[in-house]
């Protein structure tokens, strides 16, 4: 038995911020985002619109796209959550009619895409659910300090969805083998220091009181991030492909989170594929977290970049830190333009 992707959506706020509409306010210019992370613009929720909206209208694609109006079970990568309590999911599968399913977040930032896949395909695996839409889902652009040049060109608003269905190992669009990790150690090196427990258990309540505001913002370090981010998803890509017994020139495309242009680039270079076999759409959405992967397959399917039958190697790392990978061959399925 294996979990067998069949269907794929994404939605994108309407909102477009160009880099020049960032550096109106911020100390940067269009070349050095360009040229340091391959960012050219990225969406941002309108006022109002949350998570919970993406992960809905991307939820809708993809069961369209499978051509189904039910599930058994609603799973949403997600850390930029609506609220801290409850999870999104619940809303989501009401807002899509899908009845009184089984229906949670998890929240493993931009490896979320790769973790949910593993869940959702370990509820197929175990019988819990014979089919589980599952959305990665992020409007992070509203945790991001629109003042810090470190952060604010980099992420951006999408949602991106998949449904599983319980399927056979040998079709297209199973999924799996999986390599998942993290390190624990590193966990200051991406993170929104307020807000939790933490901060709450430490000032008396959630006011804050004392707590800078930088705070209630993503922190970043990017530059040891880097290196950790090609090492991590280098070594994952490996180990999933001597897993799955394919060879590096076996991977028609790799679709890898999309961080920074360079982080890709690199981790490519290393697993020495040529660079007309890695998917980019960077430029047009930035870093999406857990929406990331999905929004990159819908792109390269619509662009004819990736193609029935095409052997995928997918890899992501983040705050945690944590990272994953997978493969899969690509299936027959529909897949409409996330504009
Ligand atoms: O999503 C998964 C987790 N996140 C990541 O994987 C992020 C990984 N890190 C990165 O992608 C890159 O480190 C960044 C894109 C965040 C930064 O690029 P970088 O090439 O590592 O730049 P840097 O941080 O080493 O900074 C180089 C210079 C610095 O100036 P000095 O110290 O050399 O004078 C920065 O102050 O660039 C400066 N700088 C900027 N300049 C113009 C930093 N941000 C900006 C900016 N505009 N936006």
């Amino acid at each position: 038995m294996a979990a067998v992707l069949a269907g794929l959506g994404g939605a994108l706020p309407a909102g477009v911020v160009t880099n020049d509409d960032l550096c109106a306010t911020l100390d940067s210019t269009d070349e050095w985002i360009r040229t340091r992370t391959g960012i050219g613009e990225r969406r941002r929720v309108a006022p109002g619109q949350s998570t919970r909206d993406l992960a809905a209208e991307a939820g809708a694609r993809a069961l369209k796209s499978a051509g189904r109006g039910a599930v058994d079970a609603v799973v949403v990568a997600t850390t930029s959550a609506d609220r801290l309590c409850p999870a999104v999911a619940p809303e989501v599968a009401h807002q899509l009619g899908l009845g009184p399913v089984p229906a949670y977040d998890l929240t493993s930032a931009c490896s979320g895409f790769l973790y949910g896949l593993a869940a959702a395909a370990g509820h197929i695996a175990s019988g819990v659910a014979e089919s589980v839409l599952f959305i990665g889902a992020e409007a992070f652009t509203t945790m991001v300090n629109p003042a810090d040049r470190g952060t604010a060109p980099i992420f951006g608003d999408g949602a991106g969805a998949v449904v599983l269905r319980r399927g056979t190992p040998d079709e297209p669009g199973a999924v799996g083998p999986f390599d998942l990790g993290s390190d624990g150690s590193l966990a200051d090196l991406l993170a929104i220091p307020a807000g939790g427990a933490r901060q709450r258990s430490a000032t008396g309540g959630p006011r804050g009181d004392g707590v800078p505001a930088e705070d209630w913002y993503l922190r970043m370090e990017g530059r040891p991030l880097y290196v950790q981010a090609v090492a991590r998803m280098t070594a994952s890509a490996r180990a999933v492909l001597d897993r799955a017994g394919w060879a590096v020139s076996d991977v028609d495309v790799f679709a890898g989170h999309q961080a920074n242009v360079r982080i890709v680039r690199a981790v490519a270079e290393e697993l020495e594929l040529p660079d007309d076999r890695v998917a980019v759409n960077i430029d047009r959405v930035g870093n999406t977290l857990a929406a990331s992967v999905p929004l990159l397959l819908a792109d390269a399917a619509v662009r004819g970049r990736l193609n029935p039958g095409d052997r995928v190697l997918l890899s992501a790392f983040g705050a945690g830190l944590s990272w994953g990978s997978t493969v899969l061959r690509w299936p027959d399925i529909p897949v409409e333009e996330v504009r």
